[in-house]
């Protein structure tokens, strides 16, 4: 509905009414996805519901994505995102806003700068090698467990400089109990502090990690006594942890352990997760497309013949970096964004008065027929320069955009091109049968049960041994 000079815009777009008094959400069906797609197709581009008192407003324009991320009218804060786990992250950079937020973000970016990330490579292609020791041509595996396992490991060596040897067994559990109650019909109890089972394991869960945190935070301050003690320079590339425990604000203040436990349980989660699900779903999708598949093959035999890869190696893998692209849309990790505006918001034809919640979807805006043909289809040619080049800003957006854009972006990318590439060159991938796979919508999009592989050692890579060199 067009608007005039003389007519205000209106602010309800269409949407979903649901129940009298309770109305609807889209985290309280049993396919949040998959209903997030049906009121786009239903009602368009711009979604209204209600949820008990809160008013939110689904964007799927890519125009609206980016006027929201990049924050021109309006001045968003996180909304949702820091109210539904404040148990969790706390304040830490993912939840928290405003000058604080902007405050720790500078702070930690120097652990993200290039020279970091070619330290962080080679972490991650060690630990690759040390994941494929024990793996055996025709074993079946759950394989998102492994990759759980690795990108936890790389995380913990680059961001903390630490390993946390039987404490791995605690966290992946504690992870799973914490998704559990952050999915479905188990959120909303949540969110309404229903006493349910879900929501005690969720709490011992969160006391569990914070157990882990507070050590990894000891063990942090102890290093650098002993750092200091021994006179030895701290000039250099220095891990997040220490970046962290020796920053001091404007008065000479360091960070309480209760702040430096927000900032490390975001990075620990944040860091780890969502790039072992971009490699799950990369093997469950390669698996599905022998001729995606083929083509990769050849690219890591012409670029590597076998030998290990390093970061020099990422501009030659392409295709390599394509797949996980591919993959990043058709699964993202973080399949929403919440906002709210504390301006009046404009748009399309609506004004969205300033408390208004704002949800924006990768999981809706990536398969959208108007940016990408064929939508469903895996198909990681089209991120060919000229291709990707077309796609209006915004069509494809898994690592959010703007201010608040993912903070290891880069890290992710060269991690999980890094890991593709050198597990690949192992390893074929096919999934066991009689497995449904289920993507399960909480705060990441997760395979509800794993995925279980049967894996086949590739031709001449027994002798090559690739990835322990
Ligand atoms: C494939 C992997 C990853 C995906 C898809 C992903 C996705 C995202 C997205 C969409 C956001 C923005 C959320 C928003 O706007 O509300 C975000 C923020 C963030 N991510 Fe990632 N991420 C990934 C990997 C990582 C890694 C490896 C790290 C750290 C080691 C990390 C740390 C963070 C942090 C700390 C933020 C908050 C940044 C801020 O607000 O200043 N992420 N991520």
């Amino acid at each position: 509905m067009p608007t005039t000079a003389s007519a205000p815009a209106p602010i309800r777009p269409p949407g979903p009414r649901g129940l009298p008094v309770v109305g609807t959400s889209f985290m309280a069906s049993r396919d949040s996805t998959q209903t997030l797609m049906r009121w786009a197709k239903t009602y368009g581009d711009v979604v209204f519901y209600r949820f008990l008192n809160l008013h939110v407003y689904v964007l799927f324009h890519p125009q609206h994505v980016e006027q929201v991320l990049l924050g021109k009218t309006g001045n968003f804060v996180k909304g949702m995102t820091s109210r539904a786990n404040p148990e969790l992250f706390g304040n830490g950079l993912l939840t928290s806003d405003g000058d604080f937020w902007r405050r720790q973000r500078r702070l930690s970016n120097p652990a993200f700068h290039r020279e970091s990330l070619v330290r962080y490579a080679d972490i991650t292609v060690e630990e690759a090698a040390r994941l494929l020791e024990p793996w055996k041509n025709g074993e079946a595996r759950n394989i998102h467990n492994d990759m759980m396992n690795v990108t936890l490991r790389i995380v913990l060596r680059s961001l903390f400089g630490s390993e946390l040897g039987e404490n791995m067994r605690i966290i992946e559990p504690a992870l799973d109990a914490i998704m559990v109650s952050s999915s479905g019909f188990h959120s909303i109890a949540f969110y309404l502090g229903i006493p349910t089972p879900t929501r005690k394991r969720h709490f011992r869960a969160v006391a569990e990690l914070d157990k882990i945190v507070y050590a990894l935070i000891a063990r942090g301050r102890e290093t650098l006594k002993t750092v200091e003690r021994s006179t030895a320079s701290t000039a250099g590339a220095k891990d997040l942890l220490t970046l962290l425990l020796t920053a001091r604000d404007d008065d000479g203040n360091s960070m309480s352990d209760q702040q430096l436990r927000d900032e490390v349980i975001t990075l620990l989660l944040a860091g780890h997760e969502t790039t072992a699900l971009n490699l799950s779903w990369t093997w469950y999708l390669l698996a599905q497309h022998p001729e995606v598949e083929e083509k990769l093959y050849a690219e890591l035999d012409a670029v590597l013949g076998g030998r290990p890869p390093s970061a020099s190696d990422l501009p030659k893998l392409q295709y390599t970096d394509r797949v996980v692209r591919e993959t990043l849309r058709l699964y993202p990790p973080a399949w929403r964004v919440f906002r709210r505006t504390q301006e009046p918001l404009k748009v399309g034809d609506y004004l969205l008065p300033a408390g208004s919640n704002i949800v924006l979807s990768q999981w809706v805006t990536q398969r959208d027929p108007r940016w990408f043909n064929e939508p469903d289809r895996f198909n990681p040619d089209r991120w060919g320069e000229e291709a990707a080049a077309k796609l209006p800003r915004f069509a494809y957006f898994p690592f959010g955009g703007g201010p608040r854009v993912c903070i290891g972006a880069g890290f992710a990318m060269m991690e999980a091109t890094l890991l593709l590439a050198t597990i690949a060159q192992r390893y074929r991938m096919r999934l066991t049968p009689n497995q449904r796979i289920k993507p399960l919508a909480s705060i990441t999009l997760r395979p509800k049960n794993g995925i279980r592989m049967v894996l086949q050692q590739r031709a001449g890579a027994s002798d090559s041994r690739a990835a322990s060199g």
